[in-house]
């Protein structure tokens, strides 16, 4: 049974997406997480296709936080999604239940901002996709700032990025709102593609989670299945990249990634470099540190965290 004294109170923004999917059963399942509030945002799909997708895994993972449908497109920006490596419902691959409840009918912001305040300690922020609600957080003021612990964010990368050369998806789609977050003060976490591309999901890794013999376990391997062949054959790894489970992991479990502090910088308006996260790592620009970026992973400790969220699971937690 989980016990909330010893527990880190988070809310997790996504858009799921296969990674996400795979960071909501993470987040349900650590005993040192108290997820209260799952938000989406539109990113690897439309907000239709994330909140849905985010619906029906609550709904598998017997998960009951409310779900706030958020951002529907960038801060100022025309949305960009990715089908090409999560298809056309965002969520392509095993049928998943129908979703056992309707969405909160509060917007995203309004409910992570209840969270906040509602809550009797500060409140961890997971971000897996795109940062406009996180944005959009911030600028409710110091009150609901006052109530954010930190941010773990997947997004960024110190080296190159996924969606083009210079940026990685999250960024890219809304570099205005990633710079709003980056210099908006609160503790921050960065676990970019140069940490996220250690989370390979190998052969070995899904062949334990077709082991375990779980619905979860199945559903999962499927996921991969179909994230695997864009990866292999547009960047040539060796299993695809696991990326969003690694900023819920790194919350869970702060030493299960080294990090170091760097000035992380936006580029917004780069005529090749949109979305960049320009990370000083050896202090050049002489910029005050604005996020811990994370650098090496526990990769053995991660995946054992993974397979274990996928399963038997404890009843009532
Ligand atoms: O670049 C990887 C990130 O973009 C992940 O969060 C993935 O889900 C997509 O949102
Ligand atoms: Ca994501």
């Amino acid at each position: 049974m989980r016990d909330r004294r010893l527990t880190v109170p988070c809310v997790l923004d996504c858009d799921p997406g296969h990674d996400d999917a795979v960071a909501i059963l993470l987040a349900a399942a650590l005993p040192e997480l108290d997820l209260r509030a799952i938000t989406t945002v539109a990113g690897n799909g439309t907000l239709e296709r994330t909140s849905e997708n985010a619906l029906r895994v609550a709904t598998l993972a017997r998960l009951d936080v409310p779900i706030a449908a958020g951002a529907a497109a960038p801060l100022s920006r025309e949305l960009v999604t990715s089908p090409d490596i999560h298809g056309r419902t965002a969520l392509d691959g095993p049928a998943l239940p129908a979703p056992d409840r309707p969405l909160d009918p509060r917007p995203a912001v309004d409910l992570l901002a209840d969270v906040l305040l509602a809550a009797d300690e500060p409140v961890a922020v997971i971000a897996t996709g795109p940062l406009t609600n996180v944005a959009l957080l911030l600028r409710r003021g110091p009150e609901v700032r006052g109530r954010i612990r930190e941010i773990v964010l997947m997004g960024g990368s110190t080296g190159p990025g996924n969606v083009t050369p210079a940026a990685e998806f999250n960024i890219y789609v809304d570099p205005e709102a990633a710079d709003e977050v980056f210099a908006g003060g609160i503790p921050l976490r960065m676990a970019g593609l140069n940490l996220t591309h250690q989370a390979l999901a190998t052969d070995a890794v899904r062949a334990r989670m077709r082991a375990l013999g779980t619905e979860l376990g199945r559903i999962a391997d499927e996921w991969l299945d179909f994230f695997a062949g864009t990866y292999r054959s547009r960047f040539g790894l060796d299993g695809p990249p696991v990326h969003d489970p690694c900023a819920v992991a790194w919350l869970a479990h702060p030493d299960i990634v080294s990090s170091t502090r760097a000035f992380v910088a936006i580029e917004r308006d780069g005529r090749f470099t949109r979305g960049a996260t320009v990370v000083d790592l050896h202090d050049r620009l002489g910029r005050e540190p604005n996020a811990d970026v994370g650098l090496e992973l526990d990769v053995e400790r991660f995946w054992d965290l993974v397979i274990g969220a996928l399963g038997p699971q404890e009843k009532g937690v």
